[in-house]
């Protein structure tokens, strides 16, 4: 029962960090292929319509993550106990949290911090991918 519901919260946080990706997709399609949006303008401004609400919401599917990845956390480890994989990625999408938060909200100059949230957020997809790979 308890596995059950650790993997319900476990899907759900993958579901939320797939739509916080989603946001460096939709932006990064729109910035690198401006000729096919030139001559889809229909798509265009579905595309557009779809990144607004992304980019606004992205904080706080974020925050959302964690939290469904720490109800994850809690209900696995009281079933199954420690799982080195699982650590490894809640350690880095915790990181990731805080790094967001302190680029959006202490406001540093420069984009180092941006830098480190877009390399935590590829560490974070290979971790989490060896982590679906390594446990049952
Ligand atoms: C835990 C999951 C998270 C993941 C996987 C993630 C991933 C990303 C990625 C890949 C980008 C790069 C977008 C680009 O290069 O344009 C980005 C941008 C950004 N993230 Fe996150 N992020 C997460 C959580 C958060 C949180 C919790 C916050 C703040 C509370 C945050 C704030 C931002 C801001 C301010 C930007 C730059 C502006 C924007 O694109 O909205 N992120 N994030």
């Amino acid at each position: 029962m308890l596995m059950t519901l650790a993997k319900i919260f476990g899907a759900a946080a993958i579901v939320l960090f797939v739509l916080t990706l989603m946001n460096f997709a939709l932006k990064w399609t729109y910035r690198n292929y401006p000729n096919y949006f030139k001559k889809h303008p229909k798509y265009a401004k579905v595309h557009l319509a779809l990144m607004k609400p992304f980019v606004k919401m992205h904080k706080w599917v974020g925050i959302g993550t964690v939290a469904t990845m720490d109800a994850h956390i809690v209900l696995a480890f009281i079933e199954r106990g420690f799982n080195i994989s699982g650590a490894v990625t809640a350690v880095l999408l915790l990181s990731q949290m805080f790094v967001g938060m302190y680029g959006a909200w202490a406001k540093p100059k420069g984009k180092t911090w941006l830098i480190i949230h877009r390399v935590v957020a590829i560490c974070a997809v290979v971790a989490l991918l060896v982590h679906g790979i390594l446990t049952d």
